[in-house]
C-alpha cells in the first residue's frame, strides 16, 4: 500500500506552487515563508485533511484549500517554536530566524497565520464557519500547549500526566483538527467528525513521543534536526520523566545535566535515559497510543479498504524516523 504523502504530494505541491505566486510582491516579508514551505517536511497534516475528505467521497479539489491553510499554519508554529527552542536546524536546513534574524521570523511567521485564514475564506458560508470553529479551538490549544511546553523547561517535578496534557495541546490536536476538518468538507456527521478528530488526537501524541525519542535517539541527516536539542534545552519530555522518577538519587540526575561541554552533556543524558530505560517505556506508550486510534478505526463508516488506510497510517506514525 502507497504511504499518505506519496498519494497526495503531487496536489499538495502543486496546490503551493499556486499559492507562492499569489504572495511575490513583497519578497522580504514573503521569501521566508516560500522558504520554510519549500523546505518540504512530511506534509502530514494536509494529507490528513484530504483523506478525511476524500473518504467521506469528497473531490480532493475542494479541499485542497483546507490543506494548504493547515500546512501553512503548522508552518508558522514551526518557525515561531524554532525560535523559543533556540533551535538552528529544521528539516535538514538553517531555520528562518538564523538564515535572516528574528524579526523576519515573527512576522513571516505572522502573515502566515493570516495567509491560512485566507485560504479558508474560498469556502461557502455554512462551511467557512464550522472549519474555522475548529480551526479556532485548535490554533488556541496549540498555542496553550506551546506555553505549557516553555514553562516546563523552568520547573523540575512535571508529572506524566502534565506532559501528556501538553504534548495533546501543542500538536496532537492539530493533526486531529485537520481530520475533522477534511470530514467537515466531506459533509461529515458530527459523530464521525468526533471520531476522526479522537483519531488524530491519538495518533497526534504517539506521533509527538516519536518526535521526543528521536529527538535523542534519532539520525540528524534523516531528522532533519539537531540530536540532542531537547537535552540542552531541558525539555520535560517523556524521556526525561521517566528516567528522573527511576534515578534514586538526584545527584546522578542533575550531574549529567549539569555537564558543560554540550555534547558530552547529551552523550551522558542519553546514556542515563537509556539506563532507567526510557528508551522501551517510550516505544510501549507510543503503542499504548497507536492502539487507542486503532479503537477508532472500528468506528468509522468506511470500507474495509478505506479503514486499512488510516491503521497503516496510525502505525507508520508511531515507528517514523524522520
Ligand atoms: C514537527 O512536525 C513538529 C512536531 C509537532 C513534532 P513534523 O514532524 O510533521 O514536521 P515536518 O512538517 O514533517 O517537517
Ligand atoms: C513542536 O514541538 C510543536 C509545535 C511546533 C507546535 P517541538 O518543539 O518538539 O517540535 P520540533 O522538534 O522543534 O519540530
Ligand atoms: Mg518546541
Ligand atoms: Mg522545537
Ligand atoms: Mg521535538
Amino acid at each position: 500500500m502507497k504511504k499518505l504523502g506519496e498519494i497526495y504530494s503531487e496536489s499538495i505541491e502543486s496546490a503551493l506552487e499556486g499559492f507562492y505566486e499569489r504572495y511575490s510582491h513583497l519578497p522580504s516579508l514573503y521569501t521566508p515563508t516560500q522558504y520554510i514551505l519549500s523546505l518540504g517536511g512530511k506534509r502530514i497534516r494536509p494529507a490528513l485533511v484530504l483523506l478525511a475528505a476524500e473518504s467521506f467521497g469528497e473531490k480532493i479539489e475542494k479541499a485542497i484549500d483546507a490543506a494548504l491553510a493547515i500546512e501553512v499554519f503548522h508552518n508558522f508554529t514551526l518557525v515561531h517554536d524554532d525560535i523559543m527552542d533556540h533551535a538552528s536546524m529544521r528539516r535538514g536546513k538553517e531555520t528562518v530566524h538564523k538564515r535572516w534574524d528574528e524579526n523576519t521570523a515573527i512576522l513571516s511567521g505572522d502573515v502566515m497565520m493570516i495567509q491560512a485564514y485566507e485560504l479558508f475564506e474560498h469556502y461557502d458560508k455554512k462551511t467557512f464557519k464550522a472549519v474555522v470553529r475548529v480551526f479556532n479551538s485548535v490554533a488556541r490549544y496549540v498555542c496553550e500547549g506551546q506555553q505549557m511546553d516553555m514553562d516546563f523547561e523552568k520547573e523540575k517535578d512535571v508529572t506524566m500526566a502534565q506532559y501528556l496534557r501538553m504534548i495533546e495541546l501543542k500538536t496532537a490536536v492539530l493533526l486531529g483538527g485537520a481530520l475533522a476538518i477534511g470530514a467537515i468538507v466531506g459533509a461529515a456527521s458530527q459523530k464521525d467528525v468526533d471520531n476522526l478528530y479522537d483519531f488524530g488526537r491519538y495518533i497526534g501524541i504517539a506521533f509527538q513521543l516519536r518526535d521526543d525519542y528521536l529527538d535523542t535517539y534519532g539520525d540528524e541527516s534523516t531528522f532533519g534536526k539537531r540530536i540532542g536539542g531537547d537535552i540542552l534545552e531541558g525539555k520535560k519530555t517523556f524521556l526525561y520523566i521517566h528516567t528522573r522518577n527511576r534515578c534514586s538519587s538526584m545527584e546522578e540526575f542533575e550531574k549529567a545535566f549539569a555537564i558543560k561541554d554540550e555534547e558530552s552533556r547529551i552523550e551522558h543524558v542519553r546514556e542515563l535515559f537509556t539506563a532507567k530505560g526510557a528508551d522501551v517505556a517510550i516505544c510501549a506508550e507510543i503503542e499504548r497510543f497507536t492502539a487507542k486510534a486503532l479503537e477508532c478505526v472500528e468506528r468509522m463508516p468506511f470500507s474495509g479498504e478505506v479503514k486499512e488506510r488510516y491503521r497503516q497510517l496510525a502505525r507508520a506514525l508511531g515507528g517514523r524516523t524522520k
